[in-house]
């Protein structure tokens, strides 16, 4: 399949230029932040389309398994996963972005990045995702290289807590980052790297995680 990653073709939906931007630092920098990084009618199709999950009992609540039992207290949010033949329409516009980008990962960062993991997510009032990586070096045959979160609010205000909470290391010193999920920011980091937690929400929030995906063990390592 090829791919059409012109930005002047691709720059009203979703932005190029800011993200291949920001890929080109992802390997110095812990972390970047996009603001409005697709339309905003985009934003808000998604955040209707997980309602819609929501109310037709479609969300799967998102404990850690074990044993085949959920354990909720690390994380208690429900989710969905989206595929690329999704019946719903933004959610299959959205998968498509997320291709878009993973050629362009591919490309800046020299990956063999095979596909994408994309899921829905919400947050109930309450609910949170403690500190953890997205995956651990070496422990799976498929590895999460590379993680973004589009965040689906229809408004936020710092009332609403639930921030993005990471955690970088800058010149060997630990630090703490509060991202606020304002509607239509993306957040890209290496899944490896940074540590992040969902700190507990006062409203709901909605969100897309997107992990591209190696399948081979690359022998290589970014960072
Ligand atoms: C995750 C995650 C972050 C967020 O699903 O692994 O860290 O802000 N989500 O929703
Ligand atoms: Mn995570």
């Amino acid at each position: 399949m090829s791919l059409n990653k012109s930005p002047e073709n691709n720059e009203y939906r979703w932005k190029v230029s800011a993200f291949i931007e920001a890929v080109r630092k992802i390997p110095e920098e812990p972390y970047a932040v996009i603001d409005n990084f697709i339309l905003p009618e985009t934003v808000s199709g998604l955040r209707e389309e997980i309602e819609h999950l929501r109310n037709q009992n479609e969300l799967i609540p998102a404990g850690i398994s074990k044993n085949g039992e959920k354990i909720t207290e690390i994380r208690n949010d429900s989710i969905a996963w989206i595929t690329r033949d999704s019946t719903l329409p933004y959610a299959r516009e959205w998968f498509g972005i997320t291709e878009e980008m993973r050629a362009i990962l591919r490309e800046e960062l020299f990956l063999s990045l095979h596909e994408t993991e994309l899921m829905l997510a919400w947050y109930a009032p309450g609910q949170f995702y403690k500190k953890h990586l997205d995956t651990f070096r070496g422990s799976e045959k498929t590895r999460r290289l590379v993680t973004t979160v589009l965040y689906l609010n229809d408004t936020y205000t710092h009332e609403n807590e639930g921030c993005l909470r990471v955690f970088p290391e800058k010149s060997g010193y630990p630090e703490i980052v509060d991202l606020e999920p304002m509607p239509g920011r993306l957040v890209l980091f290496l899944s490896e790297h940074l540590w992040h937690e969902v700190l507990p929400t006062r409203a709901d929030r909605y969100s897309s995680a997107a992990w591209f995906v190696s399948h081979a063990n690359p022998a290589f390592t970014l960072g």
